[in-house]
């Protein structure tokens, strides 16, 4: 068991999330909570060369199965450089995407086995569950107008859809620690969708 809150933003690209972690991470502060906000991929100094391998439109040549394991060693070093020290050490730790990320895009998203999936990222995080799971929630078609146009981002319409039914279809099976908010409005409306989570939890 940790000491400190493992809590999770997942979506689409594009979606808020850093702009709603960034938020949280202030109000939980205000309120005396010592917070750890980062991010997969890349994380760590060495995710961040392993983000760049992912990410690189050149790399067309990338197996999906390189895919997977990438993200995998991406975050078995970010679990035991920066998440499990924080979480031992009391603090609330704020991940952008963790192990439901790779099951929806590479999962749902790409048709690869899920089962096997969970199995690669459960040996990674040696077990390490998120224990809330906020998904922000939006036509991928509206927010992947905010993107850039990486190598995963390149995929088409078809692939986002199935990686937003993805999501939802996680969030039914698992409602208690996965909880589905609209990202429609302002920062400030979505925001306080976020604490109405939050409430009464932590
Ligand atoms: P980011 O833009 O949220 O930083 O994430 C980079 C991209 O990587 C984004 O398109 C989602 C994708 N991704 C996966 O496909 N699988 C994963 O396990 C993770 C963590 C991200």
């Amino acid at each position: 068991m940790h000491k400190g809150s493992f809590i999770t933003l997942e979506g689409v690209d594009g979606v808020g999330k850093t702009t709603q972690a960034l938020m949280l991470k202030e109000y939980l502060e205000e309120r005396g909570q010592e917070v750890c906000h980062t991010f997969e991929p890349g994380g760590t100094h060495l995710g961040s060369q392993i983000r760049s391998l992912l990410l690189n439109p050149e790399h067309s040549e990338l197996h999906s199965m390189t895919e997977i394991l990438l993200y995998a060693a991406d975050r078995a070093q970010h679990v035991y450089e920066t998440i499990r020290p924080n979480l031992e050490a009391g603090r609330t730790v704020l991940c952008e995407r963790f192990v439901d990320s790779s099951i929806a895009y590479q999962g749902y998203g790409l048709g690869l086995d899920i089962d096997g999936i969970k199995q690669v990222n459960h040996w990674a995080t040696g077990g390490l569950v998120p224990d809330l799971t906020i998904y922000f929630d939006a036509d991928p078609a509206e927010s992947l107008l905010k993107t850039k146009g990486d190598r995963i981002e390149q995929r088409t319409l078809e692939y986002y859809a199935r990686v937003r039914e993805g999501f939802l279809t996680m969030a039914r099976n698992e409602p208690q620690r996965f909880k589905v908010i609209s990202a429609k409005g302002t920062r400030e409306e979505v925001a306080s969708r976020v604490l109405e989570v939050l409430e009464g939890r932590f």
